[in-house]
């Protein structure tokens, strides 16, 4: 199992396959050879990664827009991407304070860029492991005020994490009423051989990954009111323009926002 703090160039890491999906590139030779495995199985990676992409930017303008949320709390952040999430919170509302968090080292190389954010706003930085959830909120508790309404993001983490229901219920047990959890996460309801093809390329390679399905994946909200459409397929929620029905087998995962009561 990859370790927390290990920057390995001879292993694969989460992170840096998914740069490679993006077309970025801060990977490593490894990275590329397992992520060029997954694209055997599921040839559609790349529209996956991107659809995921564009929930967070339109959850995050939800979040800061219509729900007047002011103070986000974004765990497996990722290698940075044009637009962060900051960056929409904060056009939407300059004093926004967003916390990034992410286990990989690799991204806390590029933290510098994730904490650029407006004068009024502040962003931090925590170098953390999603399976220490306590050791998290204490450390995000120095830029957010946990007595009032935070968005917590949770996109295309907790198929990677184990113990992902227990995590999850102990961030939202943290929050105020009136937060917000906004989620993606990886399904073989549509493509169970691509799928299943895309865990092994993982899981052979010391990386857990564990998809769910549908009603799985809306467990995660128990206790919490979803906001419309619901757990939808991720390029579904809130789109500007109706995907087309062939997009779903593209893009294998589901997306969430859900309010705490
Ligand atoms: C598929 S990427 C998603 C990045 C970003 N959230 C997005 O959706 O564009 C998953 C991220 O979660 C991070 N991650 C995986 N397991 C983690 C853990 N146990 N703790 C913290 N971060 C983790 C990886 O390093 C990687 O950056």
């Amino acid at each position: 199992m990859q370790g927390k703090h290990d920057l390995k160039q001879h292993e694969p890491h989460i992170a840096r396959m998914y740069d490679y999906y993006l077309g970025g590139k801060d990977h490593y030779q490894v990275d590329a050879e397992a992520a060029e495995k997954v694209l055997e199985a599921l040839p559609e990676v790349r529209v996956a990664a991107q659809a995921n992409r564009g929930f967070i930017h339109r959850a995050t303008r939800y979040l800061a827009g219509e729900a007047g949320v002011r103070q986000f709390l974004d765990i497996g952040t990722g290698i940075p991407t044009e637009p962060n999430l900051h960056q929409i919170a904060q056009e939407q509302a300059p004093d926004a304070r967003v916390v990034y968090v992410d286990n990989d080292p690799i991204v806390l190389a590029h933290a510098r860029a994730l904490m650029v954010g407006t004068r009024e706003g502040r962003t931090d930085y925590i170098q953390a492991d999603a399976t220490e959830p306590e050791a998290i909120l204490a450390a995000a508790a120095r830029t957010l005020d946990f007595s009032q309404p935070v968005g917590l993001s949770l996109i295309a983490l907790l198929n990677f994490v184990p113990g992902a229901y227990e995590v999850t219920a102990t961030l939202v047990d943290a929050l105020a009423p009136g937060s917000y959890l906004a989620m993606t996460h990886l399904t073989a309801d549509f493509d169970p051989e691509g799928v299943g093809a895309t865990v092994k390329v993982y899981t052979e390679r010391g990386l857990y990954c564990h998809p769910r399905d549908k009603a799985e994946i809306g467990r995660f909200f128990d206790g919490m009111e979803l906001v419309e459409p619901g757990v939808v397929p991720i390029h579904r929620w809130r789109a500007p323009v109706e995907p087309p029905k062939t997009m779903d087998v593209k893009v294998p995962g589901y997306a969430a926002v859900a309010r705490k009561p």
